[in-house]
């Protein structure tokens, strides 16, 4: 990965990184996971600091940057919106203006997308995304580490999200996949499909990648998938559309006909979690044998700590 220099840079969406640059981000966090294993211990993270912003729930992300950064000799701190006056008495850019003279860096969790770029700039040190309506990047990269744990590579792993395919979650791994040359399949109602825009400008870049990024409604697109992914039919902050999530995705359970339906004995669960169990994914499923989606928690640690040591 020659020439890959991260350093000062924000995560703000898959799409600002190139192919290199995230294949490096996940090449460390293989190193770091190994490092963990055997106990090395380190301090990287020294006289910094970091912002953790929270306006919606987390435990996984949360949990992850804390001790992540914690651990290396950091100080977190967490700020969730009962705290602090973000974008409520104080403006979204003062606040901004201050945690830059504070902090080494700023985690940001919430709504829009368009938090997180002014305080990219206003504060003038790097911002991650820990999720916003429209994206998950740090998730999609624990995702992609999960898949090269059980397929040794992600390039033509076909990888098939079943559910809402036009959340956070299902457009980060779309664009995480054709930036890797991911075989990337969204099965789901027709409604709840990605906008058509975006999925135009995921086929473009898969094109320079060998990734293919298709979207159907029918449940026969799982057939040949090396991992089924899912997420929550009703995401945070859309508590409203219960009743109609559940009518449209109930037949895209992910069940233990659906993973069979896929044609091969390999193939692994994942699920960025929380899972309403018994919802998107059946109890067997995700409790099973073939369910990664413990390894893929675990993985959002190592992948954050390697993000925040190769932008820091
Ligand atoms: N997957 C994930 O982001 O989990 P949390 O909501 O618990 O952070
Ligand atoms: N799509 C889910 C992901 C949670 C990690 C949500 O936004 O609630």
């Amino acid at each position: 990965m020659k020439g890959v220099n991260l350093k000062g840079r924000s995560l703000l969406s898959i799409e600002d990184w190139s192919s290199d640059e995230i294949r490096f981000v996940l090449m460390l966090a293989h190193t770091l996971k190994s490092e963990a294993r055997k106990g090395v211990k380190n301090q990287r993270f020294a006289g910094k600091t970091l912002a953790l912003l929270f306006e919606k729930r987390s435990t996984r992300t949360r949990c992850a940057f804390e001790t992540a950064f914690g651990e290396e000799g950091g100080h977190p701190v967490f700020l969730s919106t009962q705290d602090i006056q973000l974008g409520g008495k104080e403006s979204i850019e003062d606040t901004a203006r201050v945690l830059g003279r504070m902090f080494s860096a700023i985690q940001f969790r919430g709504f829009k997308q368009s938090t997180v770029e002014a305080l990219v700039q206003y504060s003038g040190v790097p911002v991650y995304n820990g999720l916003t309506d429209d994206s998950h990047p740090t998730q999609a990269l624990a995702d992609i580490m999960t898949l090269e744990e059980n397929f040794g590579s992600d390039s033509g792993v076909k990888l098939a999200f079943v559910g809402d395919g036009r959340n956070n979650v299902a457009r980060s791994l779309a664009m995480i996949s054709a930036k890797l040359g991911v075989e990337f399949v969204v099965v789901g109602p027709k409604e709840l499909q990605p906008d058509e825009a975006f999925v135009q400008k995921c086929r473009t870049i898969g094109r320079e990648n060998g990734a293919t990024i298709t979207c159907t409604s029918d449940l026969s697109g799982v057939e040949n998938a090396a991992a089924l992914y899912t997420d929550v039919w009703v995401s945070m902050g859309e508590e409203r559309e219960r009743e109609a999530r559940v009518k449209l995705l109930a037949p895209y359970q992910v069940n233990a006909a659906l993973m069979e339906k896929t044609g091969r004995k390999d193939c692994i669960f994942l699920h960025c979690l929380p899972a309403v169990k018994g919802e998107e994914v059946t109890y067997d499923v995700i409790d099973g044998s073939q369910s990664r989606a413990w390894d893929e928690a675990e993985n959002r640690k190592h992948t954050i700590k390697a993000l925040l040591l190769a932008t820091l």
